[in-house]
């Protein structure tokens, strides 16, 4: 989605326009109620008692039969209405306006007008921008925040400023380090990014009474699939077409939208705007009824992007008129639009032969059913399960305190010199607090932002701690001239020098990628000259989404530590600064690899492969593929403390047992299909153990990844399994990883296969490393003995 200022021009004047209405008539229905609002709901029996008799009101009968019921009572017209965002209302019925669009991606978000805020509801708590969040590695976090966020949706909805369909997460992989909405997604690991989708789906949706077929709100992961370039040197995401490969698509894109789907039982996909292989992914069957509707079975609906199906015929050309662009969306799969378009076109393709009606019964019975899951059609949901919620449940004490929770969580740790961090609150007498996003608000809660209940800037939660001076140096984030005087003044007399450095939407944002990963005009020289004459220790703070090449403060002793806090969210000043003085020992990995300015000169956004290329110096892609000079590598992020791990158990050979007439029976192969019998139960424990041998207590993820042997072109290493654990000083644990012989121990081949590679699976926790042999023979596991390192 875009804000509609952002859109291409043609699409933009119809979307404005609907603002516009939108906008008036939220003023007006405000002017006349005041400060009560009332939700909106269908089968509203209080206020109309014959529409009980109607059995798609009937709470009672099951989701399915209430649709059938529904769907029969509509006209072709009235149907056409529920293909689109702005769904119509049908009086007769007793069913209001729907307004589907809106959005909660680390909170309760403005963008989309299903949502407002207002002096009933001011603002919502504003989790950190999803990219640091992800770089906690805590599961459990990313769905505690999913539950939070629904909670003050559902809190929301209750009095009338909320919708039931929110449009989060992106669980897009975040492939090129300059891409402006990279900030948005959990950053460029398949793994990673499956969890965070699946954990914040269930924390958003999860019915509070245990009733699966009921959802608390419906979550959505977009964009499907492949999309990952808004505005690169003038190639935007409008028109570009991403050449994938189907192994690419396979084992990097597509991923996190099985798992949304699979493990999340997600209620919506949004389909992109950018082609894949020369189809708009909102036209493309196999993607959408094959994919995602006939092999996941997603149970919920299909939604384009905003105004997708208008991009793909009036920006790409990819139908000659619109009816037939109407058509092969909904043939394709497509249940609703984001956008007039469908509502403008289907009628006259049906009428024109190009679509059926039942495949329209088909689109809105999907959409329907998760109104219906949603309690839309029980009646009034101040009675419902979730009808005590009210203002009162938004930004409580302790939905902002996981706020700043979440903040301290992801924050990462990346450059400390002996001595330098923790800075101790009563040795430092004096803090000189520099940089252009010292004292920002805004900046820190990123894109698909609501209005935070209130917010700690870097400055204020510093000067909370400790005395503070503070010189911004630049007059904006994109700091054109450095003022480098008074900052070198402060920082020459203070105990210590914090800078607060880095980006802001200006720099990266949804339409806007980067073209430079240095920190941008000259901000590194007002660090480094700050750095030169800084009395105390020196701590470089970066605040961005997309990593930066800040290769000049690793080499430079005199900036003492680096810390990235993502866009931390309304809370992250307090979290940094209870990171920097000690209060909470920073756990945070890095999400996505950072590269070095040369990369971005060398490889085109444009390149969709994830493997390198020899022939042509192309070098692929993530810490799974990419081998060339880094400035921070994937999962990366120290502690204030030391962890060691060994392993206790894992097996050295794993026999895979085949049937009699396999061929690789008789003859040699490097791998074999992962299906079938051969997959049932077969797994192996990876058993380890894990100290923390420093003087701090703190928490640390457990990274399990495995080089596969080199068959298929198989990525050097990849992620199988995490797991943060809590330890005292000098505390140990024991960490348990499942690893499933045909899910894990396989790579996808060339044609999208997925296979079990034979040989040598290298693992590797730490710096520890273990070598695991996967071969034919009559079923079992070897176990090696106990072992410590
Ligand atoms: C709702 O459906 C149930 C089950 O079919 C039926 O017994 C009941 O009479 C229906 N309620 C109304 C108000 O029609
Ligand atoms: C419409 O339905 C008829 C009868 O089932 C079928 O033969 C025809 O192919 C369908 N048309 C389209 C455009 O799907
Ligand atoms: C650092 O300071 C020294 C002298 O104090 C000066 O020669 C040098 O140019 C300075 N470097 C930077 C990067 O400011
Ligand atoms: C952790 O261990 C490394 C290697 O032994 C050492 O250089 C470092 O100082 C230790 N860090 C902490 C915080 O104890
Ligand atoms: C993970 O996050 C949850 C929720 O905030 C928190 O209670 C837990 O302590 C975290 N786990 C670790 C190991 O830090």
């Amino acid at each position: 989605m875009t804000p509609a200022q952002n859109r291409a021009p043609k699409v933009s004047s119809v979307l404005l326009c609907l603002c516009c209405i939108h906008a008036f008539f939220s003023c007006a229905v405000r002017l006349v109620a005041g400060q009560t609002s009332k939700p909106v709901f269908a089968c509203d029996v209080d206020s109309d008692p014959s529409l009980a008799g109607f059995g798609f009101c009937n709470a009672s009968l099951g989701v399915e039969v209430r649709v059938a019921d529904l769907v029969q009572r509509l006209t072709l017209q009235e149907k056409v209405g529920f293909l689109v965002n702005n769904a119509g209302n049908v009086d007769r019925l007793g069913i209001p306006k729907y307004e589907w669009w809106s959005e909660a991606l680390h909170g309760v978000s403005y963008l989309g007008p299903g949502t407002k805020f207002s002096s009933l509801v001011p603002g919502a708590t504003s989790f950190p921008q999803v990219i640091l969040t992800a770089a906690s590695f805590n599961a459990t976090l990313f769905e505690t925040i999913g539950k939070v966020v629904s909670t003050e949706a559902r809190a929301m909805h209750n009095v009338g400023l909320a919708g039931l369909t929110f449009w989060s997460p992106n669980v897009n992989i975040f492939r090129d380090p300059r891409w402006g909405r990279g900030q948005e997604t959990p950053g460029e690991d398949p793994l990673l990014s499956s969890k965070y989708a699946s954990s914040y789906v269930r924390g958003l949706q999860q019915s509070d009474d245990g009733n699966t077929d009921r959802l608390k709100v419906a979550a959505c992961c977009k964009h499907y699939t492949a999309y990952d370039i808004d505005n690169w040197k003038g190639v935007d995401r409008y028109h570009f077409n991403a050449v994938v490969t189907q192994q690419d698509l396979d084992d990097t894109f597509q991923p996190p939208f099985k798992s949304c789907v699979l493990d999340g039982n997600v209620a919506s996909v949004m389909c992109s705007y950018n082609q894949v292989n020369g189809k708009p992914t909102c036209a493309d069957p196999d993607l959408l009824a094959g994919i995602v509707r006939g092999k996941w079975k997603l149970n919920g609906y299909i939604v384009s992007d905003c105004d997708s199906v208008d991009v793909f015929y009036n920006t790409q050309h990819y139908t000659k008129t619109p009816e037939e662009a109407a058509a092969k969306a909904i043939l394709a799969g497509l249940d609703l639009d984001c956008g007039p378009f469908l509502g403008q076109h289907t009628e006259a393709a049906v009428k024109g032969g190009l679509l059926n009606e039942s495949a329209i019964d088909k689109a809105i019975s999907n959409n329907f059913a998760t109104l219906m899951r949603l309690g839309f059609f029980d009646g009034d949901p101040r009675k419902q399960l979730y009808g005590k919620l009210g203002p009162d449940d938004v930004c409580t004490p302790s939905n902002q305190e996981l706020a700043r929770e979440a903040a301290r969580q992801g924050i990462v740790l990346l450059k400390n010199t002996a001595g330098s961090l923790p800075l101790s609150s009563t040795a430092i007498k004096s803090l000189a607090v520099i940089g252009p996003n010292a004292n920002v608000m805004k900046t820190m809660i990123g894109n698909y932002e609501g209005t935070p209940c209130k917010y700690v800037t870097p400055l204020q939660g510093l000067a909370a701690v400790v005395s503070t001076t503070y010189v911004a140096g630049c007059v904006d984030v994109g700091c054109g001239t450095a003022q480098t005087d008074d900052a070198k003044k402060v920082a020459a007399s203070a105990d210590a020098t914090v800078l607060v450095m880095g980006a802001d939407q200006s720099i990266e944002r949804e339409n806007f990628d980067r073209i430079d990963l240095n920190l941008p005009g000259q901000q590194s020289l007002l660090v480094s000259e700050v750095a030169n004459v800084s009395k105390g220790p020196v701590i470089l703070v970066i605040m961005s989404g997309g990593g930066m090449d800040v290769s000049f403060a690793k080499d430079n002793d005199k900036i003492t530590s680096i810390l990235w806090v993502g866009y931390p969210g309304e809370a992250g000043g307090a979290a940094m600064a209870d990171v920097i003085f000690g209060d909470h020992n920073p756990s945070g990995r890095l999400p996505m690899t950072w590269y070095p300015q040369s990369y971005a000169d060398a490889v085109p956004m444009t390149n969709m492969n994830m493997r390198p290329d020899p022939a042509t110096g192309y070098p692929g892609r993530t810490y799974r593929f990419y081998t060339g000079p880094t400035v921070y590598l994937f999962g990366d992020g120290l502690s204030y403390s030391n962890f060691s791990h060994s392993l206790v158990q894992v097996p050295q050979l794993v026999s895979v047992p085949l049937e009699e007439g396999h061929v690789c029976r008789s003859s040699a192969c490097e791998s074999l299909e992962a299906t079938g019998e051969m997959c049932s139960n077969l797994a192996l424990d990876v058993h380890l153990n894990v100290k923390n041998v420093g003087r701090f207590s703190g928490s640390h993820t457990v990274f399990l990844f495995s080089s596969p042997p080199s068959v298929h072109r198989a990525p050097r290493k990849h992620l199988l399994g995490f797991e943060k654990v809590f330890l005292a000083s000098q505390g140990e644990a024991q960490v348990q990883f499942k690893v499933d012989v045909c899910k894990d121990l396989s790579v996808v081949d060339e044609l999208g296969r997925r296979k079990v590679a034979l040989g040598t699976h290298v693992l590797h926790v730490g710096d520890l490393k273990h070598a695991l042999s996967v071969q034919i023979g009559s079923s079992g596991l070897s176990l090696s003995p106990p072992r410590h390192f």
